[in-house]
């Protein structure tokens, strides 16, 4: 897929597919969102989804599946133990990533709770470029601790650095130095950075700080949950690699590392996800883990079906044509925003497009939750779910006061092969519209606050009457338009 030129002057991204299942979507009118908004605890993550006009919640297990995905789940070949269907995964990921081993697991965050037992032990550190909830909730509850090594590019929501989810070397030296290799049972390379808005890192970053490790016989494990847009950005924007196929680009990413776990909810256009691992000695340590948490090592809590649909998808994430489709809609969505003023992070990463709430709500403090109270306003203006990246996504310190997260972002995660162009012009047109009148838009509080992942449950109340000023501007610029 490419950017096409229209005769209007305008370049847009071309479909290389077309839709033949649809799903009938239904936009409830300004009152009710506002009704249902309340009803959720203004958390996104409380909304039901029959209330979602667009759902940009994430891009986790809401991927659209190809026809051939959906023809390979009918020949699944159902049995508990040495199913065919596993072999054929297991012999894609070996032509793929070039790794001996595969540990199937439920989901990416299984495979970090197996990884995290096997290796972290109490005082240990784990260098990453940056983590992900999931990933340091697993290293902390083994008594480890995250070190974030990202370039200082990747915290600026302005910078146009290529790379923003590069490591800092100099940096991981400095740390390794400082607690020894030895208490560091691995390193980990999140591709696509989620939490700084799906920044990749370059194939020359990469390589380098596996040299790092190898100096110091360190592990060197990658997060390849968003590999794929990484792998589209790599092939882009590094002079090195242009000349590459996605595939080679993989291939030589992938012999730098020792162990390589996703999650299929992302990678592959499916559900589920495993480790690949390279040494037999690695793969005994983690192995008696999968049968006692996830389920047989022929399945690890995948159905069969689940397991066809990531073979067939790993070769299409191979495939250029389908992995830039992401990628362009999110650069286009972030364009149109930028022109109108609208602070997005730049440039345009993965995963989704990422509004800088701390610069859009500048008015409000972050004790008030401005990533949050975006979500809930975006929401009611336009039935448009998406989610809270900021403070509300942190946990409290030891002595309950609240930990600044140093970005508040609001994440409009594009599902892949699932949204239309007029579906993303029409989100660009609602945020224009709330950036035009953000000034209405106030703080959130807590009414009901879990002490562990409090973005999931937690419910808040907006701080004054701000969301029925917002409803009635609606209504004045709208008149009886949804
Ligand atoms: N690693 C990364 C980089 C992720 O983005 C995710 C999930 C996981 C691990 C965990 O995988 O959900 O299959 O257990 N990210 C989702 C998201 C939840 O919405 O960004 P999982």
């Amino acid at each position: 897929m490419a950017n096409i030129k229209f005769y209007s002057g305008e370049e847009i991204p071309l479909e290389m597919h077309k839709v033949r299942i649809v799903q009938k979507l239904f936009l409830p009118t300004i009152d009710e969102r506002k009704a249902h908004m309340n009803a959720a605890g203004n958390n996104t993550f409380l909304l039901q989804n029959k209330d979602v006009y667009l759902d940009m919640l994430t891009d986790s297990g809401v991927n659209a599946m190809s026809d051939n995905q959906q023809a390979a789940m009918l020949r699944a070949d159902d049995s508990y133990a040495g199913s065919e269907t596993f072999t054929r995964l297991e012999e894609k990921l070996r032509e793929i990533f070039g790794m001996n081993y595969f540990l199937p697991t439920h989901q990416g965050r299984a495979a970090e709770n197996i990884l995290a037992t096997a290796y972290v032990r109490e005082g240990d550190v784990v260098p990453m470029n940056f983590h992900f909830t999931t990933t340091k909730a697993h290293i902390t509850r083994m008594g480890g601790r995250v070190e974030e090594l990202v370039i200082q590019e990747g915290l600026n929501p302005n910078s146009t650095h290529p790379f923003k989810g590069n490591f800092d070397i100099p940096r991981l030296r400095k740390l390794i130095e400082e607690v020894g290799a030895e208490r560091i049972p691995f390193l980990r390379i999140e591709t696509g950075t989620n939490l700084i808005g799906g920044q990749p890192l370059s194939l020359e970053n990469m390589k380098e700080v596996c040299a790092v490790c190898k100096e110091f016989g360190i592990r060197t494990v990658m997060d390849a949950s968003l590999l794929q847009d990484n792998l589209y950005f790599i092939k882009t924007r590094e002079e090195a690699c242009k000349n590459m196929t996605i595939r080679e680009i993989t291939a030589e990413l992938a012999k730098n590392f020792d162990i390589i776990y996703f999650s299929a909810r992302k990678l592959g256009f499916a559900r589920g996800g495993g480790i690949c691992i390279r040494k037999k000695e690695e793969c005994l340590r983690m192995k008696e883990f999968v049968p006692l948490f996830e389920g047989f090592l022929t399945y690890g809590g995948m159905s069969v079906r689940e397991m066809e649909a990531i073979t067939v998808g790993l070769d299409e994430t191979m495939d250029e044509d389908i992995i830039s489709q992401g990628p362009l809609f999110i650069e286009y969505m972030c364009n149109e925003l930028q022109k109108a003023g609208v602070p997005v992070i730049t440039p345009a990463g993965g995963l989704g497009c990422h509004i800088n709430a701390m610069e859009f709500l500048k008015h409000l403090p972050q004790q008030e939750y401005p990533a949050g109270s975006l979500a809930a306003a975006c929401y009611i203006t336009g039935g448009i779910r998406g989610m809270e990246r900021g403070t509300l996504s942190e946990q409290r310190n030891e002595d309950g006061s609240e930990r600044f997260s140093e970005m508040e972002l609001l994440r409009l995660a594009m599902p892949r092969r699932v949204f239309t162009l007029s579906q993303v012009k029409y989100v660009v047109d609602r945020l224009v519209w709330l950036y035009e009148n953000r000034h209405l838009v106030g703080g959130l509080k807590f009414v009901e606050e879990p002490k562990v992942l409090r973005f999931f449950f937690g419910r808040l109340e907006p701080v004054s009457d701000w969301q029925d000023k917002l409803v009635a501007k609606f209504k004045a610029d709208f008149g009886d338009s949804l």
